[in-house]
């Protein structure tokens, strides 16, 4: 029997934004994911919506990212981790991850809900969050931009 071996790593990118300003920080962060100079890193980026335990199984590396609601992820993104856990609990291997975050003047909340939740996964947060606070800039575009190409040159040369 033939056995083909990839060495493609896959890159999930779950989102989810009311207003739009997660929005652009997930454009950035799937800009710096697929750099041109990062060749063996496919990225799957889904809406919240979109996104399902499928694609946790099929995920080496997880990127997510969601406003701040009421000191929390959105509601959207709680409901991902509810469709999802369950389902996966005992198939998956400990992913690298780490979280991007649009808020108005906080953002701790959210980033310690989630990281609190997916403790269960397992996940392993190998990026500090990008928190983007207020008006989206361009110095935090640029930030999310790098935290995309981190984890996709990270999962490519096997550091995670
Ligand atoms: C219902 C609601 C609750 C919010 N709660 C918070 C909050 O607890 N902390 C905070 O910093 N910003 C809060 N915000 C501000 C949003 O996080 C901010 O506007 C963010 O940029 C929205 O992202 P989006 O455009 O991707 O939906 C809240 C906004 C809404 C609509």
């Amino acid at each position: 029997m033939l056995t083909v071996m990839s060495d493609t790593h896959h890159l999930l990118i779950v989102w989810h934004s009311k207003t739009g300003n997660t929005e652009r920080l997930k454009d950035a962060v799937l800009k710096g994911a697929r750099h041109p100079d990062i060749e063996n890193v496919e990225v799957r980026c889904l809406h919240t919506s979109e996104a399902g335990p499928d694609d946790l199984r099929w995920a080496h590396g997880v990127l997510l990212g969601t406003p701040e609601n009421f000191g929390y992820m959105s509601g959207q993104m709680k409901d991902f981790f509810d469709r999802t856990y369950y389902e996966v609990e005992d198939e998956l291997k400990p992913l690298p991850f780490a979280i991007f975050i649009s808020c108005g003047n906080d953002g701790r909340g959210a980033v310690r809900e989630i990281r609190r939740i997916v403790k269960g996964y397992p996940f392993n947060e190998v990026q500090e969050p990008v928190i983007v606070r207020g008006e989206i800039t361009e110095e935090g575009l640029e930030r999310c931009e790098e935290l995309g190409m981190a984890l996709a040159a990270g999962l490519e040369v096997g550091i995670y």
